[in-house]
């Protein structure tokens, strides 16, 4: 029997964390990487509460970093998952700083990254549809399977 539908909603996932020095560089200036690894952990959460499964991470694009982060900044990321095809499925990602002295909160990063569910031996299983709800569910879903079909045309490599 094919898997129930989920809606958006049920598999949002929010994480934050504080900047700390072993974050950054001696400037004071928090690395990419730590950046990236939350944003990793929160879409691999959303990933595995729409699946119920095991997810792997097969690709992670469309990553841009808009603005520094710093050492005190508390680092937000919200990830929703935008769109399932039959056993992959895409997640955003949204990361925001906030300087607590000041509640001052920016936008730092945006990325795109597809998850594939997996058996135990590492084999792709089928995943719930996925049901979008309000309008900006709805244009997420559009986008992502115009960003599916590019990524069907060109090598896993690239
Ligand atoms: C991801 C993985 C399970 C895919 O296995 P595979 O045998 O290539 O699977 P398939 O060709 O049957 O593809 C399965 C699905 O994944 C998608 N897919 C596979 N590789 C992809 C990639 N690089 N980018 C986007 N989608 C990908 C396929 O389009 C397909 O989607 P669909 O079922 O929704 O149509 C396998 O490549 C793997 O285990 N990679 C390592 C993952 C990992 O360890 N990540 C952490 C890195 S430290």
């Amino acid at each position: 029997m094919p898997p129930e539908a989920k809606t958006v909603a049920v598999s949002k996932t929010v994480m934050s964390r504080t900047m700390l020095p072993s974050d950054a560089n001696p400037y004071g200036n928090v690395h990419g990487g730590e950046v990236m690894k939350l944003i990793d952990a929160v879409a691999g959460a959303a990933a595995t509460r729409h699946a119920r499964a095991r997810v792997v991470t097969a690709r992670i694009d469309e990553l841009s970093f808009l603005a520094p982060v710093y050492v005190g900044h508390l680092v937000t990321a919200k990830a929703s998952v935008n769109h399932v095809g039959r056993t992959s499925m895409e997640v955003g990602v949204r990361v925001e700083a906030e300087d607590m002295l000041t509640g001052t909160v920016v936008h730092v990063a945006s990325a795109y990254l597809v998850f594939v569910a997996t058996d135990e031996g590492g084999r792709p299983v089928p995943l719930p549809p996925l049901v979008a709800e309000t309008d900006d569910e709805r244009r997420r879903m559009k986008a992502a399977e115009k960003r599916r079909s590019l990524r069907l045309h060109r090598p896993r490599t690239s």
